[in-house]
């Protein structure tokens, strides 16, 4: 009897992205009869939405493959892999997966949405407490080995508590929710904001309105904390430009562990130089490697991180193929899947 076939490919470059060996005895454990297993050891890149260019060996083992599994999914791979009728990424954004033959055919793809929101949402807190805290003058000052007072006493820095502050949470998907929860647990009220806000409001969330332009336009200067944790789609690059970030109010933070194309950074450095907001939490940038020649580099106010904050490798790798593995079984048995993309809506 010919077998079916599952590929999988992922061995990160970056070894906390690799899968390790006990991973690979998971998957192979929970194989169901009739089905090989094939797992590609070339190095593959995790980063972003996945791979791009694909290995020879993972050309090699895809070619009659059924299913796939790896950093997203290449072009070149996808045409090369005719029998291909399920791709699951283990990255949750999947931009760079969606090209025309992605759509068009008829290839069912599940993303890893919601899998990083645990550390994503620690990594959020985090960040607004260290401005909130006035941790990053505080950093200064005992670098420079000075014992002083006055910045925090005399209003300089403008301390707050989370529970004072209104939060508008951009994408109340997997991230925005377990944000949401969080902030709401320090008192914050949250708004959200999504593409189908006829599903109703999300756990962790007061309110959540829709995409609409003007409903956003009319939150943002209640928003002391601006999060954005949606996917990069059509309607959300740009999303945040100039004047959206003129409608928040004086001192406020914004928040970006998203992708950099929903926010326009040379803007947001304008803001904060100029004092309007109190700084920023960044994760993901409009080009990555950030370039050196970045005005966010030399805010003090800015807490900028490089695309890391959903860097967890234990509970990774345990939520990654517990998703799998029960996708697997599902497929297997013919039900639906957990975390389809829709391919048209981008995300
Ligand atoms: N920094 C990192 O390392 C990192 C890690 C993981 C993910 N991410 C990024 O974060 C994104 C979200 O991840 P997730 O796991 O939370 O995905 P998710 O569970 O699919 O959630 C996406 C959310 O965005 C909302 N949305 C879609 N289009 C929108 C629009 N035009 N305006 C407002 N909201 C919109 C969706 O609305 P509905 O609920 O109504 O559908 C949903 O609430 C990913 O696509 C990825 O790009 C970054």
């Amino acid at each position: 009897m010919t077998s079916r076939i599952l590929v999988v490919d992922l061995a990160s470059s970056s070894r906390t992205w690799s899968l390790p060996p006990d991973g690979e005895a998971r998957i192979r454990e929970s194989a169901a009869e009739g089905w090989e297993v094939r797992v590609v050891k070339a190095p593959t890149v995790s980063d972003g939405d996945g791979n791009a260019r694909p290995s020879a060996e993972s050309l090699d083992a895809a070619r009659d493959a059924e299913v796939y599994l790896g950093f997203g999914i290449s072009r070149q791979l996808f045409l090369e892999a005719p029998s291909l009728r399920w791709v699951h990424s283990a990255a949750a954004g999947v931009g760079s997966a969606l090209f025309p033959e992605m759509v068009e055919r008829e290839v069912r793809f599940t993303n890893s949405a919601g899998v990083h929101a645990i550390p994503i949402a620690e990594h959020v807190i985090g960040g607004v407490l260290y401005l909130l805290r006035g941790f990053d003058v505080a950093v200064d000052l005992q670098r420079a080995s000075r014992w002083d007072r006055a910045p925090f006493v005399g209003g300089e820095v403008p301390m707050r508590e989370l529970g004072e502050c209104r939060v508008l949470v951009v994408g109340a998907g997997g991230l925005g929710s377990a944000i949401a929860g969080r902030m709401s647990c320090f008192g914050a009220r949250v708004t959200g904001v999504r593409r189908r806000p006829e599903l109703g409001v999300p756990a962790g969330f007061d309110r959540v309105i829709g995409p609409d332009p003007e409903a956003l336009d009319g939150s943002l200067p209640e928003a002391d904390i601006l999060v954005l944790s949606a996917p990069q789609t059509t309607a959300t690059r740009g999303l945040i430009g100039r004047e959206r970030l003129a409608r928040l109010p004086g001192g406020a933070i914004v928040v970006n562990v998203a992708r950099g194309a929903l926010l326009d950074e040379a803007a947001l450095a304008d803001a904060i130089e100029r004092g309007g907001l109190r700084g920023a939490v960044m994760d993901v940038f409009e080009r990555e490697p950030l370039p050196v020649t970045s005005p966010l580099w030399g805010l003090r106010s800015v807490l900028l991180t490089p695309h890391v904050s959903a860097v967890s490798p234990n509970g990774y790798w345990r939520r990654e193929l517990d998703l799998f593995i029960e996708n697997w079984r599902r497929y297997v048995r013919g039900g639906p899947l957990r975390n389809l993309v829709d391919k048209h809506a981008g995300y």
